[in-house]
This record gives structure tokens, sequence and C-alpha cells, in this order.
């Protein structure tokens, strides 16, 4: 079990200079911040320790500005939409400045990417960041497979805690892969077998059922010696797939490809050429864009036995009507089934949130994580230096 202090665990901080580490890195269009689900995600954490009487100092990187101050990727920009949600004013810091708050006050410093001593970890610019606070939170799992200054090093000079959002998150991350409920299924799909070939390595050894989607399935199919015609496939990796197929195999883990599935001689919305066939029926010029409607009803019939689903990427092309059907169809049956309290569903990762919203259901599952590589090195098995850190600082 993943030990680290908590807010419980940190006492009267009135009066006290807190580093908050939060993910503000958000997208922005026209200078406006167009999703602010990371923004909302720090609230908890951000009005706690100012209604605690703490002076609040949050941290963040925006972009990947490469150590030097670019305007573009200032963080002055996502004050206003930081401010709209908490409620509160909130105060900038400019690079160079020092910051000056009264108890209760929150302020934002400028984007700790525009000091190369963040992304290497320099023990000259922890020291300077330390300099400002008392304290240490950091509240940004998406950031916590980075070893930087603000996400890493702070938690080895100053008191570390883990702020609520990154409690919450290692809690589920816990019920999903630490010390899950059995049987556990694991979805994961998305274009390409190549980014998550760590991941599937990682988890037949680690889940009852892996269920694969997405063009990543294609390559498993072909592996498996089916043709899959035009589609999306890393032939090159057929080899490789059949590795993972053994080794769970070899593990117990029952893989589930499709034996249906949704094709179309061109990728676009409802094309002329749409049709469902047996997986072993894809016609030279025609690509798999998703799985098919009795895959799904077999999937679902697996999700039904199950106590706990890690999901990660969408089933098929699920940008484009109709090849979101599979991805809608079992996220609604993964959302029902978490309502009646007979599974618990954690998902995060990329598009997969996207994909959630788009079946209605991201508020539906016990957990969806705002994280995206963060939270591919988790289900790769990997210790993130940001949490390793708040684990060292808890000892
Ligand atoms: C993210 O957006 O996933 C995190 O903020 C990490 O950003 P990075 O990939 O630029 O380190």
């Amino acid at each position: 079990m993943t030990k680290f202090k908590t807010l419980d665990d940190l006492g009267d901080v009135r009066g006290k200079a807190v580093l908050v580490r939060e993910d503000l890195n958000v997208p922005m269009a026209d200078g406006r911040v167009t999703d602010d689900t990371r923004v909302r995600a720090a609230m908890p954490t951000v009005l706690e320790l100012a209604d605690r009487g703490a002076k609040v100092l949050i941290l963040a990187h925006f972009g990947r500005p490469k150590g030097t101050a670019d305007e573009r990727y200032s963080l002055r920009q996502v004050v206003p939409a930081l401010s709209a949600v908490l409620g509160r004013p909130v105060s900038f810091v400019a690079a160079g400045e020092q910051p000056d708050l009264a108890d209760g006050q929150i302020a934002v410093i400028e984007n700790t990417r525009f000091d190369p001593g963040e992304e290497a970890n320099d023990p000259a610019l922890i020291q300077k960041l330390a300099s400002l606070g008392d304290v240490y939170v950091n509240d940004a799992f998406s950031a916590a497979h980075r070893a930087h200054a603000s996400t890493e090093g702070l938690a080895h000079v100053l008191p570390a805690y883990a702020g609520r959002a990154m409690q919450a998150e290692l809690e589920a991350l816990e019920k999903a892969l630490g010390q899950p409920e059995h049987p556990v299924a694991a979805v994961v799909g998305g274009a390409k077998v190549s980014s998550k070939l760590d991941v599937l390595r990682h988890l037949v050894g680690k889940v009852d059922h892996l269920i694969i989607g997405g063009g990543m399935a294609n390559t498993f199919l072909a592996a498996r010696g089916v043709s899959v015609g035009k589609s999306l496939c890393e032939h090159d990796l057929t080899e490789t797939a059949e590795q993972i197929l053994t080794a769970a195999d070899a593990a117990g883990c029952t893989v589930h490809l499709p034996y249906d599935v949704v094709v179309s001689r061109e990728f676009a919305a409802n094309p002329p050429s749409l049709r469902t066939c047996n997986v072993h029926e894809v016609a030279a010029d025609e690509m798999i864009l998703d799985i098919g409607p009795a895959a799904v009803e077999a999937l679902a019939d697996v999700l039904k036995t199950c106590r706990t689903l890690v999901w990660n990427g969408p089933l098929g092309a699920f940008e484009t009507p109709p090849f979101d059907a599979a991805t809608v169809a079992l996220a609604r049956t993964a959302a029902a089934l978490t309502g009646e309290g007979s599974l618990v569903s954690v998902a995060g990762g990329g598009d997969t949130v996207a994909a959630l919203n788009h079946a209605g259901v991201a508020d539906r599952f016990s957990y969806v994580s705002t994280a995206g590589g963060a939270f591919l090195e988790w289900m790769e098995g990997k210790t993130l230096p940001g949490v390793a850190a708040l684990e060292a600082a808890s000892r």
C-alpha cells in the first residue's frame, strides 16, 4: 500500500507559506482555457489550505518552453480561469518577483519550466523555490512521472504532503491495480501497439481479463493469422504481440480480441461501404474501424463477472460515427455496473477521458484520472518519481 502524508497530517498552517504543485497544463485557444478539468481538480487543495489560513503559492508548468521565459507559455493566462473556478482573487508572481501574500491568500508563480533548473531537477533551483515556502504539497499526479524540481526535488527539502487530488488519484489507483478485488479486467485501446507494449506486458501479469481494442487489436489479430485488409496494423510487431499472448496464457490472463468488427472501404462518417462482419471476412480493401456488436455483448458479459476495471483508450475510431458505438456501449455497461456497486471502474490516459465524456459516463465511473503520460507509466508498473518522493518523505 502506498504510504504518504496528506493534508490531514499537516498541523496548523495559519501564517505558513505552502508551495502547492498543481498541474495547470491545460488546453488553451485564443488565450482562453478550453477545458478547465485540471483547474477544477486543483480546487479542493487550494481552497482547503487558504481556508486553513495558509499563504498558498501555486507552482505549475505550462507547455514545454524548454528552460526559457517565453510569454506564449506564461501561466499569467491561466490565472483568470483559476480565479473563476476558485471564486477567489488569485495574484500572479512574475519571473524574478517575490510573492507577498497575507494569510489565506492565493498566488500562482510563473511557469516552473522557464528555468532550466526545473527539468534538470537542479539543487540550486530547488533551494530557491524551497526558500519561498515552509511546506510542500504535491497535488499533481499527472506530472508525477517527471523527476523535476517542483514535482520531485522539493519533496526532499521541505516537509512534503499529498494534496487532495493526488490523494484521491493514488487511492483510486491502489484499488484498481495495487490491491484490487478480483476478477480484474483491463480495457486497452488506442491506435498503436507500439505506444502501449509495456502497458500490455505489465497487465497480463496483473489482470484476469485483457480486452484489446482500437487499432492495436488489428496487430494482435494479424498475429493470430487474421487478414486485416487495409486496417491500421503494425505488421512488424506481430511477433511481439504473439509473445504478449503467450505471456498472458502462462499468467492465466484471458485476452479478448473481437470476433466481429465494423469495417468500411473509406474512413469517413457513416460511409456507404459500412458493414459489420466476422473478423475472418475482412476484404483486402476494407479497414476495421470498430469492434462489432456481438463482441461488445460478449465483453459486457465479461465485465458482469468482474469486480474491478481499468480502462485506457477507445475501442474504435470513436471521434467518427458510427465507429464510436462499441466504446459508448461498453463504457455505459461499465458505468451501470459501477452504479449497481458490482464494479470499481478506473479510467485514464490520453483519449480516454474524451471517449468517456462522449459516452456521457465520465462521472459514473468510480474514478477518472486527468493524467495522460503519468497514467500510462503507472499502468506500465513504473515507479513515478513524484509519488516515490512523497512516500520517502512519509518514512
Ligand atoms: C501532462 O499534460 O500530461 C502533464 O502536465 C505533463 O506534461 P509534460 O508531458 O509536458 O511533462
